[in-house]
């Protein structure tokens, strides 16, 4: 029978047909005295010896919501519903805590918990009697972490969102947690806002238990989950409180029994057509610069080529089909109520855009899973032939100033073209001089009383995984205020951080290798000059050879680029084994770690 969603209806799914992986723990034919072990301990909460042995698959709940993680903190109250379906679909829930990480106030930055959360989740996932996880996601990091995980384990593994928060409004205008951040900040400093406005302004973007409602990382990845095969398909953007979200965490709960019965893992799932279908929907979404990083690591995790060149190659022709915030006008209410990634995929479909056979998590393939399901809201979700920008994804930049690097085309503003990219002489390329900032705090200090004009590039080094250590979303640097008085509301931007999914930076971001790992960045000065062709995809420095290797000298004699000392031991631990942003920023020796549930 078929539920909700085409999930099938697994409440009375029969005995399971291969042996489960908790048959190691609680089913040891080989010594009944280490399986009582093994069992002994989870009974003392009522578990009976008869639900452990009788070949109810073990489901894990990797619970990622806490007070700290408020963005998640919901699923503390929707992990329930998915116990309730394991329960009646005949599986045994074991909940557990994921190591919580809060995007916005975490120190120095949330990015550096990625790889510990995901270190962690592999270690709960390997040692105890998991046969299938519920992996529950929601705020940036906790997605990629998850997914990450589940692909260097390889057992049957589901995603599932917390869901987005409803819509953020001042008076009837929609205002997106996060991209109300970037606004209210240029306010502020433009003298039109008051600390107590800045905070009233940026709390309306947050009105409601969910991750940011706005096509910030946190939907970026969630959608790419479902867009991987990994989440039911429409799960990812249903609003945190409405009905519907309860009702898919009873849905996700009976499919990840069913997924354990079928041996359907992640690498049935996340294969190199899933990863192409994923970089399509990011550009039709609008997705988030982060993805990148995030895919890319996924990828290296199961063993799936994947870098920036595909990127550019896959994603940039496509078309931005999804009007919702920082690139759009819409919030993920909107969204929703248009028909979601189903909408989009279907869109996608239509024009033979998307890897119409790869497997999802249902069992059935993408292409059954969203043909037909066009939107009905052409306002919300476009048509495939009138989008709202063409040739919308990424561009991947090399050159002298790096070896790669991203540029999100689909958010530069109509003045910012006007300025720099529409030169008759020389379109879509410019040369400017840059003022250089080490770090976020350099450029608080100096932004002000620094040499900028109109035509200066902002660049922001220092600030890569090894340089602070994590990687800090500082790439989306708004120019002085003096500028912003008179009009001029973006400068470009170049460094070797990240920015936040839901700002509309013009910036170049994510270099890599960065300053602090011997990139040029480091070399530069303010008042050189840089060339950024977009035509050529390349950004060089203007300075002879001889000054480059003059200035790497000094620099190599000095000891090379320095950041922040490490604060505690994770931070020297991460910068000691982690590699750069275009290659996923993972932890080198986790990669030759695959399919480590056979092992
Ligand atoms: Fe957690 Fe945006 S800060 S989802
Ligand atoms: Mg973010």
């Amino acid at each position: 029978t078929q539920g909700q969603n085409g999930v099938p209806d697994l409440e009375d799914a029969g005995e399971h047909v291969h042996k489960l992986r908790s048959d190691n723990w609680f089913n040891r034919k080989d010594d009944i005295g280490l399986s009582a072990l093994y069992i002994e301990r989870y009974l003392n909460y009522g578990l009976t010896p008869e639900e452990l042995t009788s070949g109810k698959p073990i489901i894990g709940i990797a619970q990622s919501g806490s007070d700290i993680s408020p963005c998640n903190r919901h699923h503390i109250q929707i992990a329930k519903r998915v116990r309730e379906a394991i329960r009646s679909a005949g599986g045994v829930a074991l909940e557990f805590p994921v190591h919580s990480i809060q995007e916005t106030s975490r120190r120095p930055t949330a990015t550096l918990d990625r790889n510990l959360s995901y270190l962690s989740l592999v270690e709960m996932l390997y040692a105890y009697p998991f046969d299938g996880v519920v992996l529950l996601t929601g705020c940036d990091k906790t997605t990629p972490a998850a997914l990450m995980a589940a692909a260097t384990m390889n057992i049957p593994a589901i995603c599932l969102n917390v869901g987005p928060m409803l819509n953020g409004y001042i008076k009837n205008q929609r205002v997106g947690s996060g991209t109300v951040v970037w606004q209210a900040r240029e306010l502020h400093a433009q003298g039109k806002l008051d600390a107590a406005g800045f905070m009233d302004m940026i709390s309306s973007g947050t009105p409601s238990v969910g991750h940011c409602n706005t096509m910030g990382t946190a939907s970026t990845m969630n959608a790419l989950a479902e867009a991987l095969g990994m989440a039911l398909p429409g799960s990812a953007g249903i609003p945190a409180p409405y009905r519907e979200r309860m009702q898919c965490a009873y849905q996700t709960g009976l499919q990840i029994v069913e997924m354990v019965r079928a041996d359907r893992k992640p690498s049935d799932i996340m294969t190199r057509e899933a990863f192409e279908n994923a970089i399509v929907v990011n550009t039709a979404i609008g997705g988030s610069t982060n993805a990148p990083i995030h895919l890319n690591a996924i990828a290296k995790h199961i063993g799936v080529p994947l870098d920036n060149d595909d990127w550019d190659r896959i994603g940039l022709k496509i078309p931005l089909l999804v009007n919702v915030m920082p690139a759009g006008e819409m919030l993920m209410e909107e969204y929703h109520r248009a028909g979601a990634l189903p909408a989009v995929m279907a869109e996608l479909f239509d024009q033979g855009k998307i890897h119409v056979n790869a497997l999802t998590c249902t069992g059935k393939t993408i292409g059954e899973c969203v043909e037909g399901k066009n939107s009905w809201d052409r306002a919300t979700i476009r048509a495939y032939d009138q989008p709202l920008k063409h040739d919308a994804g990424f561009v991947h930049l090399t050159g002298t100033l790096f070896d790669s690097a991203i540029m999100k085309t689909s958010v530069i503003a109509e003045d910012f073209r006007k300025e720099y990219l529409e030169n008759p002489d020389d379109p879509n390329a410019f040369e400017a001089k840059v003022v250089v900032f080490d770090g976020p705090e350099d450029y608080n200090k100096r932004l002000e009383s620094a040499d900028i004009d109109r035509r200066t590039i902002l660049v922001m080094r220092g600030t890569g995984p090894l340089g602070y250590p994590g990687a800090a979303e500082v790439v989306n640097m708004h120019p002085p205020g003096r500028l912003l008085k008179a009009g001029i509301s973006s400068l470009p931007c170049i460094g070797d951080g990240r920015q936040s999914g839901t700002s509309g930076s013009p910036s170049i971001l994510n270099a890599s290798p960065e300053a602090a790992d011997g990139g040029n960045l480091a070399l530069l000065q303010d008042g050189d000059r840089l060339r950024v062709d977009l035509n050529k995809k390349r950004v060089d420095i203007l300075l002879s050879e001889a000054e480059l290797a003059a200035r790497r000298a000094d620099l190599n004699a000095r000891g090379g680029y320095k950041g922040p000392e490490s604060h505690t031991p994770w931070q020297d631990i991460f910068r000691r084994e982690t590699g750069q942003l275009n290659e996923g920023m993972v932890l080198k020796r986790a990669v030759q770690f695959q399919r480590v549930a056979q092992t």
